[in-house]
């Protein structure tokens, strides 16, 4: 039994679904919640529901709830569709805006008792009612006296998971796959059922199982009644379970000699398998179609539209009620680098704006949120406002593929946030009717029904309902006439600008077998957050981020205050670090996607290029001079973006090409900006281990520890990335730092300078991942070697960054010596993306408080291990704080920084 308070460890399994006991006081809050829960009628989902409320009663409030159904013979917690309720307490009136997945908490008499009615125009918003109670008691909100009707802001509220058939993910960073195991479903679906648990108490409906790289089997006749089992693992949580297609795949593994998708033998072939499928899964959700992308085959084989293709398969599943989402990533991966016209951010638009009217209304056109691939900052997709007669859904990445892979702490609601309100000014959008009230009709508080006056007051936009001020890149608010309508990317990729049938929201999850589901502890909060921002985009990013710190580490407001802000300063620390001034990430873009990787974006066919030469740095993709990019926005946003003066700083290299000069708003030359913003970044990783270490012993120590474990690892990578970009522009642009840190490294001593025992010296590519460009290695067929050097400064204590490669090939094993004590040693056992000694391996391990005298010989030992070959890059030293004359050797504590 637990003790309430106590601080057990905890794997994340549970993620924000903990239920951990409140504390006296405040399980008194909940005293008078009744002690029954009643069921108003039998579904699946009816079923979880009621487990789910007596789970959570259990967990918080250590009572056992009593269950019964149908019947209301005491003060109950009820639980029904409006139609149960309209038969069971026929006087209730219930809200008439209450439809779809939404739900209504209220207070009301049944049977002559009074009761907590849970309500949902379907069993779905029954089950989704349960879990906003229970996330209300939580969090300490009170649960009585409540009136409160949810209404999701947009029906698709979907996750694709990119999960391969042999059990590996694309892009997954925690572990292999719930789903997929030797190119089979996996016997034991435990944690797929667990995992629609999660997806269903933050209002995700559906979720699209394999890769967008589809593998043809998927379909094969044999996999069906496999896929089969999935979606009954999904259905007692109201996912519905989808898959991701191959269009070859009548030719592949159909017998057919074609795909043609106007051939109508293609046609009958999806069709017989669309009926196949139904037969198995009833409530099949639909398909997602990667084609004529990145090398996947599509339509265009045999001159066909994406809307040809997309209509063929959406009209076998329209009888069924199943949806295609294409997606609208389709792009030339072989673009001429010398054409200074050419610009992949150009291909979605190009590619699908001259299709608008084209595809059936099952159709959903799912796109990225930027134009080019989920960089770490992008301007807004212009697609989203390029398509008035059909339905779109936004597409973001909650796995961290370019945002740090769940290595680096990146927290992603804020850039969601600025995505989702972004106003793309579509010029003459149909009037609207009704959605600027807040109250409905009914006087039922509504939450996330209404864009406009909520988008307007919302705590992280200033402005007033009659001056709006919208939302903008770079903190320029764009302020327009008032009376003009917003047309916000939320709204529009809703369907509410357009009055379109359906779309919304759909999120790349990724999750993996590891126990905390995503790899990083603190990470889970992008998978919550997606899921609250899916349901209503009106929440602040700052509302989202407490509630999930809440839920998922308690209420201490210690806790609450620093991981919360942690979360929200962790986006645009990273992205100082990785890639300013809208340049892109800087990584490694034809490989891994993870460690600094400058100049590999440029002179090849992928279109990620920044173009920076001995000049200056930047895609020119304005009309006048560029590529012409700007034009696909509504005028008034190409006007901002076509102007230099206009384009907001965090933009500015996305879409101008600029001399290294150029002085920003911010009062500084673009140089000068790259360094300081990597030298702050870096800083600001630091102070994110300072800020975790003050919450030891207020969350359980295996959290505690995992997430130090991650947090001192980023701040040591963040130096590797601050090093790599910085002197790679220091090179190209000739310009030195202002303030004379980059180049300038004074507490370090390179390996390749210290008397190498077994040790050789090699030149690491790219040279900007390694300090000089150098590292040393030792030979896989040596047992050990060392470097050694004598220390020459003053006496006292030290604090001492060892610089080394962590290659995935193996194991190597460290050890430093001072004066033949040995004051520390490790593994380099890690799993990062590489096997090669680069930007992706660079690793920092910190020894804090060496007591080092003049003449100390410091020897590091090298162990390699299989393709691992204990390479150094660097060791530095820094006086310790409370720095003073040594007394005696001492072996120091160590962290990884
Ligand atoms: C990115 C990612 C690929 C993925 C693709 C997609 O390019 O690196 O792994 O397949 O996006 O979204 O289709």
């Amino acid at each position: 039994m637990l003790l309430h308070g106590m601080l057990h460890a905890e794997t994340g399994a549970e993620a924000w679904l903990r239920y951990a006991p409140l504390g006296e006081t405040e399980a008194a809050k909940y005293s008078s919640l009744p002690a029954s829960v009643v069921v108003l009628g039998d579904s699946l989902l009816l079923h979880s529901a009621q487990q789910e409320t007596i789970r959570g009663a259990r967990g918080m409030l250590g009572r056992t709830l009593r269950e019964a159904t149908d019947q209301v013979r005491e003060e109950s917690i009820v639980l029904g569709s409006i139609a149960a309720l309209n038969t069971a307490a026929p006087v209730l009136k219930h809200p008439p805006e209450l439809r779809g997945d939404g739900f209504w908490l209220t207070t009301g008499n049944v049977n002559g008792f009074t009761c907590l009615i849970i309500a949902g125009a379907t069993d779905r918003g029954v089950l989704y009612g349960v879990f906003a109670l229970l996330s209300r008691i939580a969090r300490g909100e009170s649960a009585v006296q409540l009136d409160d009707l949810e209404q999701p802001y947009a029906p698709v509220r979907w996750v694709d998971d990119w999960d391969n058939l042999n059990g590996r993910i694309e892009r997954g960073y925690a572990g292999r796959s719930i789903f997929f195991d030797g190119g089979k479903v996996r016997d034991d679906l435990t944690r797929a059922g667990d995992y629609a648990r999660l997806l269903a108490s933050i209002g995700i409906n559906g979720c699209a199982v394999n890769n967008v790289n589809a593998d043809p089997k998927v379909l094969a006749d044999d996999f069906l009644p496999q896929l089969a089992r999935i979606a009954d693992a999904f259905r007692p949580w109201g996912v519905q379970m989808a898959i991701s297609v191959d269009l070859s795949t009548p030719k592949v593994i159909g017998g057919l000699d074609t795909f043609d998708p106007l051939d109508p033998r293609v046609r009958d072939w999806w069709l017989k398998k669309v009926e196949d499928i139904y037969k198995l899964i009833p409530d099949f959700g639909g398909i997602v179609v990667k084609a004529d992308s990145e090398g996947r085959s599509g339509p265009s084989t045999y001159g066909r539209t994406p809307a040809d293709a997309a209509n063929m398969i959406a009209r076998a599943l329209k009888p069924h009620g199943g949806l295609v989402f294409y997606r609208a990533f389709v792009y030339n991966h072989h673009l001429d680098w010398l054409n200074p016209k050419n610009d992949r951010a150009k291909a979605a638009y190009d590619n699908f704006h001259p299709l608008d009217g084209q595809f059936d209304d099952n159709v959903i056109i799912q796109i990225k949120y930027g134009p080019i691939d989920f960089q770490v900052r992008e301007p807004v997709q212009p697609l989203f406002a390029g398509l008035r007669n059909t339905n779109e859904a936004i597409e973001l990445q909650i796995t961290q593929e370019y945002t740090g892979q769940q290595r680096h702490l990146c927290f992603l609601a804020p850039m969601w946030k600025e995505v989702l309100d972004f106003d793309l000014q579509v010029e003459n959008p149909p009037r609207r009717h009704g959605d600027t009230e807040k109250i409905g009709p009914s006087g039922h508080r509504i939450i996330g029904s209404s864009a406009q006056l909520l988008t307007s007051r919302s705590p992280d936009h200033p402005g007033s309902p009659d001056r709006p001020v919208l939302a903008s890149w770079g903190g320029h608010p764009i302020t327009r006439s008032p009376d003009a309508l917003l047309t916000p990317v939320k709204d529009l990729v809703a369907g509410k600008v357009f009055h379109r049938p359906t779309g919304g929201f759909v999120g790349v999850a990724n999750v993996g077998l590891d126990a905390n589901w995503l790899g990083h502890p603190l990470a889970m909060a992008n998978l919550y957050a997606f899921g609250r921002l899916a349901w209503n985009p009106n929440l602040s990013a700052r509302a989202v981020a407490d509630e999930w710190t809440q839920l998922t580490f308690g209420r201490d407001p210690l806790v609450l205050r620093t991981i919360s802000s942690m979360l929200l300063s962790s986006w645009h620390l990273y992205e100082s670090y990785t890639g300013p001034l809208g340049i892109g990430t800087l990584t490694d873009i034809t490989g891994s996607h993870y460690g600094p990787g400058v100049e590999s974006s440029e002179r090849n066919g992928w279109g990620q290029w920044h173009r920076a030469d001995h000049q200056g740095v930047g895609m020119d993709r304005t009309q006048a001079t560029g590529t012409g990019y700007t034009a696909q926005y509504p005028e008034a946003v190409a006007r901002v973006y076509e102007n230099l003066a206009t384009t907001p700083d965090d933009l500015l290299l996305f879409f101008h090409h600029v001399p290294y000069t150029y002085m920003l708003r911010a009062g500084k030359t673009v140089i000068q900006q790259i360094y300081d913003s990597h030298y702050e970044g870096a800083q600001g990783a630091q102070q994110l281990v300072v800020q975790w270490e003050s919450l030891k012993n207020h969350i359980d120590d295996e959290r505690y520890e995992a997430v130090l474990a991650r947090l001192e690892y980023q701040a040591g990578h963040a130096i590797v990335w601050r090093d790599a970009v910085c002197n790679w522009f220091l090179r190209i642009s000739g310009i030195p730092d202002a303030k004379g840190r980059v180049g300038h490294y004074p507490n370090r001593i390179e390996a390749e300078a210290m008397q190498l025992q077994g040790y050789s010296v090699i030149d690491v590519a790219p040279p900007e991942t390694a300090s000089e460009g150098k590292a040393v290695e030792c030979s896989a067929t040596a047992q050990n070697c060392a470097a050694v050097f004598h220390f020459q400064e003053k006496a006292g204590w030290y604090d001492v960054d060892v610089q080394y490669f962590d290659q995935n090939s193996g194991a190597s094993k460290f050890r430093i010596l001072v004066d033949n004590q040995v004051v520390d040693e490790w593994s380099a056992g890690d799993a990062l993306p590489s096997a090669k000694i680069n930007g992706d391996t660079s690793t920092r391990r910190e020894i804090r408080g060496l007591a080092l005298r003049p003449g100390d010989e410091i020897r590091i030992e090298g162990f390699p291990d299989r393709g691992a070959h204990a390479a150094l890059d660097y060791m530095e030293l820094h006086p310790a704080s409370g720095y003073v004359q040594a007394t005696a050797g001492n072996p120091g504590s160590h962290g990884h920084r």
